[in-house]
């Protein structure tokens, strides 16, 4: 069986890494703070590393199998290209064309993948799904996305802010939209790494509940502080990154229309940029819908790190499977 580090604050934030273990990613407090710590080290030098062309064969004979349930883009390059950059191989499993589409377990499934591959990602609906995968296999399992959790973005997000502020140290971060899975692994990252966070979202769309006591338990022992509210304007006071995501999540285009009316008044624009700190960056995981959850103006203005916020998932992910699959 793959090991998360389960949700006891102080393991969570100190770390208590068997060696040898076999460690899987499915929620960002798998990794302690010092090991976060460690992965932005990585994910700078391999980022350097490949600016000045050196290349790698850190992770040769190496396979990752990848299955997506949902469509993606971003999740689905970065890792593929992750592994090719570091001498290993990503087979692309579509689950359409996979025996668990007609109703092989995911119990079978995962043995018989551990047989052939050295690591799997997942990207599907329920999150009970990685949790059994990471349960009936003996290699790393990596969540490339569920309806609960999305940590690889929460991980390049911070490093993103980290690379670009030099520190996290008292950093506000307000997240403005869905209380979905970026918005509930945000409040997981931000409480663990000691990251103010607030979480503006309509009345009724809140972030899961037992995910916002979770993270206020944590953020007691690391210092953060973690809000939530309904009001943009009051959220955004003081804020060093506005961050925003879509608001209809896959699997929800039935709600859309609902969706839309009841988010009308939450979009990232220009007016939410000035009532913040004046160099606050502007974050969203992407895909981006202009003029629904955020206006053209703020997405492509000067305050937008996007599309390095995008390119950092390629380096921390590349730092993530050298810690899972023990390239060095
Ligand atoms: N941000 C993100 O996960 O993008 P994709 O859905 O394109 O993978
Ligand atoms: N909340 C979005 C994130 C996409 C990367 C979704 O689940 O569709």
């Amino acid at each position: 069986m793959a090991r998360c580090l389960g949700s006891e604050p102080l393991a969570l934030i100190e770390g208590s890494t068997i060696p040898g273990e076999t460690r899987s990613l499915l929620r960002v407090t798998d990794f302690s703070r010092s090991e976060i710590e460690e992965l932005f080290d990585v994910a700078t030098r391999l980022k350097k590393e490949r600016a000045n062309g050196v290349s790698h064969r850190l992770l040769e004979g190496k396979t990752l199998g990848m299955i997506f349930r949902k469509s993606s883009t971003r999740t689905r390059i970065s890792f593929e290209v992750g592994m090719f950059q570091l001498g290993g191989m990503a087979v692309f499993l579509q689950d359409k064309n996979l025996q668990m589409k007609r109703g092989e377990s995911v119990a079978d499934t995962a043995k018989v993948f551990s047989r052939y591959l050295d690591a799997i990602l997942l990207r599907t609906y329920d999150h009970s799904e990685v949790e059994e995968l990471a349960k009936e296999t003996s290699i790393p399992v990596i969540n490339a996305l569920t309806d609960k959790y999305h940590p690889c973005q929460i991980l390049a997000d911070l490093f993103t802010i980290k690379e670009k502020k030099g520190s996290l140290d008292g950093v506000k971060v307000v997240y403005i939209g869905d209380g979905n899975n970026v918005a509930n692994s945000w409040l997981l990252g931000a409480a663990l790494m000691g990251v103010n966070l607030t979480v503006i979202t309509p009345e009724g769309y809140g972030a899961d509940p037992e995910i916002v006591a979770e993270a206020k338990l944590m953020a007691s022992k690391t210092g953060a502080v973690i809000e939530t509210g309904t009001d943009p304007a009051l959220g955004v006071q003081g804020a060093h990154v506005l961050y925003t995501d879509t608001w209809v999540s896959m699997g929800m285009d039935a709600e859309a229309d609902i969706r839309k009316k009841a988010f009308a008044v939450y979009q990232l624009d220009e007016a939410l940029i000035k009532l913040a700190e004046p160099d606050v960056m502007v974050m969203h995981c992407l895909p981006a819908h202009r003029g629904e959850e955020i206006s053209a103006g703020a997405m492509d203005g000067p305050n937008s790190v996007v599309w390095d916020e995008a390119e950092n998932r390629l380096h921390i992910q590349k730092a993530i499977l050298l810690k899972l699959l023990g390239g060095k």
